[in-house]
């Protein structure tokens, strides 16, 4: 009865997988923030030239440099893990694995694309680095990577997230980077947003405005995403990669893969490889779900529409075909900091439109419950969003016992919630509630998406 599936660090991938390969129709192309082609010095004032390489590129296979898998050895090949003890609390059929992201020094899934993005910052000449963060977990994992390659960071840390988690703030101190709450004095977008709301409570596209504008506007600066963009979710394929390999050594395969969906880079980094096979006809993988799932309150992919739209709130960035529900939605303060964005990344948005990924929404209290007893059972605390994914997995497993089916499960465990337990200790208290985000906001943001030639 094995319950840790361990691979060796040779194992660690020396590729990562990008499914633009193996998508039936190619990407949507990207348009400047007025509507215009995307002109490429906009993107180089903010991106290096190697990034965008990777972002626009449709090679199937896109080798890891050796500096970064050393860094990866840290923590690579992470767990998968069989929960033998969560099935036997459910009493399903259904044989549940979860792959271990939570075990990275920053506590998730992020540091796979955070030291990639440093390096190659480096590699082109840049030393100093901008970003944004909501729940904390990217802004850490960008700080590390930055320190490990010797470079400065600067992070705008959603307001929300920088009262409710102070101890993410002291990481990323740890870790030698400058953090700022945003809205803050320091850019215009700031400015801007606190001279309509001094207690603005802020939003991830809001501190993307602000980490932008510093890049834009300095020359030895440049930006970098936690998730979202082309070359994160391909970072990010090294979860599902080895994750192929340790089904391999066990015999096993997945039927359905469910992970939280923010931006969308952690169900992209588990899915995407399996999703090959699917592409390549395999016939393990004819029946494979692929399942994003989201908070009911912040319901990207469920409600939101498929249209072009900016990926911040003050209209800096490229626009970008996803599904939206506004660039200026406000979303309540629902504890998953990291699946409060009104979009979700354009390759998971095409792919969810086309119908080869699906997606559910699952309301707050819900998602803690089923965090707790997974602690319970397997003793790790997981991230609230994690715990999105693992609510939707418990529901898939009891389904099983309805039906007696020994399905195989899989879910991202993309962080642990060490710094979350403000959160859970208001679930305790009955202090968290449930929010259905209402349609009448979804109709009044689509009045003001910004308008591109179709
Ligand atoms: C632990 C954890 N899981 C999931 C997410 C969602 O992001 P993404 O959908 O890009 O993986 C975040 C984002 O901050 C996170 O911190």
């Amino acid at each position: 009865m094995q319950t840790k599936i361990l691979l060796e660090e040779n194992d660690i991938p020396t590729h990562w997988y990008n499914v633009v390969a193996d998508m039936p129709s190619p990407p949507y192309p990207s348009f400047g923030p007025d509507g215009k082609p995307l002109k490429p010095e906009m993107m180089l004032a903010i991106f290096p030239g190697n990034l965008l390489e990777q972002e626009a590129s449709r090679e199937r296979w896109v080798p890891i440099p050796e500096a970064v898998r050393e860094i990866y050895r840290i923590w690579r090949p992470s767990p998968l893990v069989r929960a033998h003890r969560l099935e036997r609390m459910l009493g399903t059929p259904a044989k549940i694995y979860f792959k271990n992201e939570s075990v990275s020094p920053a506590g998730s899934h992020k540091p796979n694309s955070a030291v990639a993005q440093a390096y190659f910052n480096k590699m082109a000449g840049f030393n100093r680095l901008t970003t944004e963060t909501g729940a904390g977990q990217w802004g850490s994992a960008l700080s590390m990577a930055a320190e490990m390659l010797g470079m400065e960071a600067r992070v705008f840390m959603v307001r929300v997230s920088y009262d409710q988690k102070p101890f993410r703030r002291s990481m990323m101190k740890t870790w030698g980077a400058e953090v700022f709450a945003s809205p803050s004095e320091l850019t215009q977008a700031g400015r801007a947003v606190l001279a309509k709301d001094p207690n603005s409570p802020g939003s991830l596209g809001i501190a993307i405005s602000e980490a932008v504008e510093e890049a834009a506007s300095r020359k030895d600066t440049n930006y970098t995403l936690g998730s979202v963009l082309n070359h994160v979710l391909l970072h990010q394929t090294v979860i599902g990669l080895e994750a192929r390999k340790q089904f391999e050594k066990v015999g096993d395969y997945p039927d359905v893969i469910f992970a939280p969906c923010g931006g969308g880079c952690n169900l992209a980094g588990l899915s995407f490889p399996f999703f090959a096979d699917k592409a390549a006809g395999d016939k393990r993988a004819r029946n494979l779900r692929i399942v994003a799932v989201e908070p009911s309150s912040c319901p990207t992919l469920t409600k939101g529409v498929f249209a072009y739209d900016f990926g911040d709130a003050s209209g800096y960035t490229p626009l970008m075909k996803m599904y939206t529900l506004g660039h200026d939605f406000m979303p309540p303060g629902i504890h998953a900091g990291g699946l409060r964005y009104h979009g979700a990344a354009p390759l998971v948005s095409q792919l969810v439109h086309e119908k080869l990924l699906e997606a559910v929404a699952v309301p707050q209290l819900a998602t803690f419950e089923a965090g707790v007893m997974f602690a319970r059972a397997e003793g790790i605390i997981p991230a609230p969003e994690s715990s999105h994914a693992i609510r939707a997995c418990i529901e898939e497993a009891l389904r099983c016992k309805e039906t007696g089916e020994p399905k195989t499960l899989l879910f991202n465990l993309s962080g642990h919630g060490h710094f979350d337990m403000a959160s859970y200790d208001k679930y305790f208290a009955g202090a968290l509630e449930d929010y259905e985000y209402p349609e009448s906001a979804i109709h009044e943001a689509l009045q003001r998406l910004p308008k591109v030639p179709e």
